[in-house]
């Protein structure tokens, strides 16, 4: 079952192109509009909407994270993420006209539902986004937004993050769709640049060997440090969630903007620092920015191990070791940036010897709070 693979991890790893193509399957009409009957909201209500709160924990908090700039971009409805198992001990301000996105692949956990049942008790319409058929969260929620990824059977998540992404996506160009906002003509060509990012996650994964042979020289590490900005800062948290639950591994994300704040005190001699670059087009400001923080980090001795687009040259004289990825728009860079950091941190465990689908002291579904 593991389909000639060393573990269902590499398998999942593997199976994302189907995974994210299988998500946008039948959901996207002859005319390049999203079609999301599915979701039984009413367009109305949605048009009503007046905020978003997004709920989830782990890997899919980490969407949820990636979701809000997508969603309000788009929408210019205010969003807020939670982690689910902070959201309702603080007495969260929620009505009928918040719509609640919980994020969940098993579909079970207990935070996420504890979470879910406090907003609609509120009032608030809830959209589940899940992987699994039936489960407790889409069955108690207003309506459901199914990821189709397959059943995930490795503890980490991998498949069901890409996939959780493109749903946030349907429902943040949706949204946008609905009401029609002065991004009209980007929300369409979002859409159909949606469409070819199986294809470019497939070309991720066919360039993977060098980054297979980097994670085996930093075997002996004890820290694995990532930046990110904008979209990338929620990639940068979920590679070092990764490189924690499956290296065991000491390893933190941080917002690049903020390593002046503090975190830029840890930089020592050879410390393997992780970049996810902004692409080079778009918020180009953003991009400048990040160049001079991997110099910074350079001159105080990291080793700089960048992922940026293809064509980006002004990495170059700065990365120790550079990992490239196709050019995407920039809202749906997570979907390329995140694939690298999945081998890495899959091939870091294994170097280490650890136990790659069943990570000690974890569980699959965590169904208590
Ligand atoms: C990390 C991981 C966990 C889950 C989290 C939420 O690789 O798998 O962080 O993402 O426990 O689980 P679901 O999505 O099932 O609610």
């Amino acid at each position: 079952e593991k389909g000639g693979y060393d573990y269902f991890m590499l398998k999942e790893i593997a199976e994302q192109p189907k995974a994210v193509a299988d998500t946008l399957l039948g959901r996207i009409d002859a005319n390049g509009r999203l079609t999301l009957d599915e979701v039984r909201i009413p367009d109305a209500v949605l048009r009503e909407t007046d905020k978003i709160v997004i709920v989830a924990c782990g890997t899919a908090f980490h969407a949820g994270m990636i979701a809000k700039y997508a969603i309000e971009h788009w929408t210019r409805i205010p969003c807020e993420v939670e982690l689910a198992s902070e959201f309702r001990y603080r007495d969260p301000i929620l009505n009928p006209r918040t719509l609640v996105v919980a994020i969940s692949q098993s579909g079970e956990t207990m935070d996420t539902l504890m979470a879910l049942r406090h907003a609609r008790e509120q009032g608030s319409k809830v959209l589940a986004i899940c992987n699994t058929n039936g489960s407790t969260i889409p069955r108690e929620s207003d309506a459901v937004l199914y990821t189709h990824a397959g059943p995930e059977v490795a503890v980490a998540s991998t498949k069901a993050f890409l996939t959780q992404l493109v749903a946030c996506y349907l429902v943040a160009l949706y949204l946008g769709q609905v009401r029609g906002t002065k991004w009209g003509d980007e929300i369409t060509s979002v859409i159909q640049e949606l469409a070819d990012i199986s294809r470019q996650v497939d070309q991720v994964l066919e360039t993977m060997e060098p980054v297979r042979e980097l994670a085996r020289s930093l075997k002996d590490k004890n820290t694995v440090l990532f930046l990110g900005r904008h979209v990338g800062y929620p990639v940068a948290l979920e590679g070092a969630l990764k490189l924690k639950e499956l290296a065991y591994m000491h390893a933190e994300g941080f917002a690049a903007g903020e390593l002046k704040h503090g975190p830029i005190a840890l930089i020592e001699d050879d410390l393997p620092v992780v970049v996810v670059v902004p692409s080079p087009r778009g918020r180009s400001v953003l991009h400048d920015k990040i160049v001079s923080n991997i110099q910074e980090i350079r001159a105080r001795g990291a080793r700089t191990i960048v992922i940026a687009e293809e064509g980006d040259e002004a990495v170059v004289p700065y990365a120790d070791h550079l990992i490239r990825i196709p050019a995407t728009p920039v809202l749906l860079q997570p979907l390329v940036s995140t694939v690298p950091l999945q081998v890495f941190a899959c091939e870091l465990a294994t170097a280490r010897g650890n136990e790659v689908d069943q990570p000690r002291n974890l569980a699959k579904s965590v169904t208590v709070e």
